[in-house]
């Protein structure tokens, strides 16, 4: 039986996307099967990597009952070149799509809290994945908890700025401790002079255990080189032996023992 990873956090711009892409790419160049969804329907990002996946059918119209989600996903193996099977599931990234699935009601959002659990029966069962991984909005609007409620493991990306760190301390103390999740904090864009030594390394870790009511999962240094790609291409496809993307492969394997 496959596995929902959802990847949240409290702000926008922690790296959720960024991380999403990089830990399905990295599941499929080890020979798993998985489905990266875009459920960013406020930012919709994924259709900026996956160019030439040009879908039928957006994740939007799936929620919306339109269609079922064999509509909507793309088969990217091929150009990935992965060993495991790829497929990209997009949102609508067109204006008034955007503004259309802001202003969606408690009862639409119920109805598409019940989508996204037939998603799970379909996708990891029927489609046998191994992984499916949901790149969500940040903050505690309706659709973001949707997303966590239907997945098995839920990672909170977290910067090392004040406003985000006492953000993500409420919203995991508040919220996450209803939904009983196994959950995890990934703390990234740590500036890799704090990790320089294992003993520095400890004490961040202990640190950061007493600001977090939940694990810290994973810690992910900012990478310049990272930046510098600007989203263009996937990262830890393109440059294997990056500690970056040695950084995802520990991150997989943690995720396992999690
Ligand atoms: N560990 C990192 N090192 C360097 N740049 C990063 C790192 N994580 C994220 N970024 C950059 O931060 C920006 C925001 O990331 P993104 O994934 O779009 O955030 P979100 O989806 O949470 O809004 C992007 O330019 C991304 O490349
Ligand atoms: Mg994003």
């Amino acid at each position: 039986m496959g596995k929902i990873i959802a990847i949240h956090s409290y702000k926008g711009g922690t790296g959720k996307t960024l991380l999403s892409v990089n830990l399905a790419a990295t599941y499929a160049r080890k020979g798993k099967n998985v489905c990266l969804l875009d459920l960013d329907f406020r930012a919709p990002s994924l259709h900026a990597v996956f160019k030439t996946s040009n879908p039928e059918y957006w994740l939007n119209d799936y929620l919306n009952g339109v269609c079922e989600i064999d509509k909507v996903l793309t088969d990217v193996t091929e150009e990935h070149g992965t060993s495991g099977k790829f497929f990209v599931g997009l949102a609508n990234p067109a204006t008034e799509a955007i503004r259309e699935m802001s202003a969606k009601d408690r009862k639409w959002e119920m109805r598409a809290l019940g989508r996204l659990l037939s998603l799970k029966t379909s996708v990891l069962n029927d489609m046998h994945f191994d992984y499916v991984v949901f790149d969500t909005s940040p903050g505690l609007q309706y659709s973001s908890i949707n997303a966590i409620v239907s997945a098995d493991v839920a990672l909170v990306v977290t910067s090392l700025d004040a406003s985000d760190i006492k953000g993500t301390q409420r919203m995991t103390r508040e919220l996450y401790d209803l939904f009983e999740k196994k959950t995890g904090i990934l703390m990234n864009k740590v500036l890799a002079n704090i990790l320089s030594s294992k003993k520095e390394k400890e004490k961040f870790y202990k640190r950061f255990n007493e600001v977090h009511s939940l694990p810290i999962l994973d810690v992910i240094p900012c990478f310049c080189d990272v930046l510098r790609a600007g989203g263009a291409y996937i990262f830890s496809e393109e440059k294997t032996e990056h500690p970056f993307t040695k950084s995802l492969e520990k991150l997989t394997a943690k995720i396992e023992r999690f």
